[in-house]
């Protein structure tokens, strides 16, 4: 595994979210009170694209049923919502780190 930028800091201000795709994955960054996070931009039910979700705080929901993750870890607050509430597992976290304004994850 080594570092991969994968965008530049004024590409994600402070509350904001966007997905990229980096080495046959698809990895959501999020921008949390200015630390950059990375999580699997799949969601882990059915494979819904998080970066059309919503972003409150720290807690990414997923715009098909409803999945919550955690953007800091990648666990599931919340299972999807069809009738009933389901689980999900978690989705993948990578590593972040930032040189200068280059944002690079591990993978
Ligand atoms: S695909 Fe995300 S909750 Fe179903």
């Amino acid at each position: 595994m080594s570092f991969v930028e994968i965008a530049q800091t004024d590409q994600l201000p402070v509350g904001t979210m966007k997905s990229f795709s980096v080495s046959a994955k698809t990895i959501l960054v999020a921008n949390i009170e200015g630390k950059y996070y990375a999580i699997d931009g799949k969601c882990s039910h059915a494979g819904g694209d998080l970066s059309k979700g919503t972003l409150e705080g720290k807690i990414v929901t997923c715009p098909r049923h409803g999945s919550q993750f955690d953007v800091t870890t990648g666990k599931t607050i919340r299972g999807p919502k069809i009738i009933i509430r389901f689980s999900t597992k978690d989705v993948s976290h990578y590593n972040v780190k930032v040189e200068g304004k280059s944002i690079k994850v591990e993978v």
